[in-house]
């Protein structure tokens, strides 16, 4: 990299980072993150699924996977990925759970750019076609897929109520919608954990762009889903196998930071000096899935 560009990323971090007045969106943080992910094998930007993984990228392959198979993708799918980053869940979907065709869309135009090349390198260009594009104003035909997911994205949508909408649009009936998001946790504990909560859940959701209409608990992500016409709606938090195992692994291999770039690997590992549960005392995970309805409301029940 050029010492003027590598300036220019390092002052982007700075101010990122580290000015309280000043916040991304979200193109614009994984514009500045781009490859520096801190997995080995692969370049996934989740936490990771801990339940039985133990390391980042079987972690993250992990988390893939529990979505995958919650949206019970196989062969006669046609599936829309939403905020795919740069394809790794794609390529593995594609090479376990075969998906006749998934379609991406992310707004990163320059994770859209790799994610292809990785793509064609292993000859999936037919079977995964990855594009730029909203998941809250999706360029996809009503009524046209079968399976919606989103790992680890949904919090960044402007809304994700708009995106409950797009993905009931684009679905056909019977189709189903899966999740694996990060939410507000429930507040409880007296004033220091409240004040713990409050201060993890802003600095999560001032960092990474995370809009004030998408912090809500459990109880409300089911109540919108169901407001936006999906049923047997299932929200479950899987917090206990996202964050403190990761918090955990990381600071018993506090060298997987260092493929972060120096000015964000240092608030990370300071944070690997506090307890998991103040860090994370402000944030749940949740898998969420829904369905749409066959018979939809105003249609006729006898043919
Ligand atoms: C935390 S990363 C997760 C990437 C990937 N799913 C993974 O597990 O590695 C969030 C992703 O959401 C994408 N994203 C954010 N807002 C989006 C939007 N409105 N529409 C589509 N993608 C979006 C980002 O570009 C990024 O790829």
């Amino acid at each position: 990299m050029l010492p003027s560009n590598r300036l220019r990323e390092s002052l982007g971090y700075l101010n990122w980072l580290y000015n309280p007045f000043h916040g991304l969106d979200a193109a614009g943080i994984y514009d500045l993150l781009a490859t520096s992910a801190a997995t080995e094998r692969g370049l996934y930007l989740n936490l990771g699924y801990w339940r039985e993984a133990t390391d980042l990228d079987a972690a993250s392959d992990a988390l893939a996977m529990l979505v995958g198979e919650t949206a019970r993708l196989g062969p006669a799918d046609s599936v829309l990925d939403c905020g795919f980053g740069f394809g790794d869940q794609d390529i593995l979907w594609a090479q376990t759970l075969k998906p006749g065709r998934i379609v991406g869309l992310n707004i990163t135009a320059s994770q859209v750019e790799l994610a292809r090349r990785r793509v064609a390198q292993l000859g999936l260009h037919e079977q995964i076609d990855l594009r730029q594009g909203s998941a809250t104003d999706m360029p996809i035909e009503s009524a046209s897929v079968d399976k919606v997911v989103a790992v680890e994205c949904a919090f960044h949508f402007r809304t994700r109520e708009a995106f409950f909408r797009e993905a009931w649009r684009v679905l056909r009936p019977g189709g189903r919608l899966v999740l694996a998001d990060i939410i507000p946790a429930p507040r409880i504990g007296g004033f220091p954990a409240r004040l713990e909560h409050r201060v993890s859940w802003r600095l999560v959701a001032g960092k990474f762009a995370i809009p004030p209409e998408n912090a809500y608990t459990k109880p409300t992500y089911h109540a919108k889903l169901a407001m936006s016409g999906f049923e047997q709606i299932r929200v479950e938090s899987i917090r206990e196998h996202v964050y403190a195992p990761l918090h955990h692994f990381l600071a018993e291999h506090p060298q997987t930071l260092d493929r972060l770039h120096p000015m964000a690997r240092l608030p990370a590992k300071l944070a690997l000096r506090l307890e998991a549960t103040s860090v994370y005392r402000g944030l749940d995970y949740v898998l969420a899935s829904a369905v749409k309805p066959q018979q939809l409301p105003g249609a006729s029940r006898r043919p």
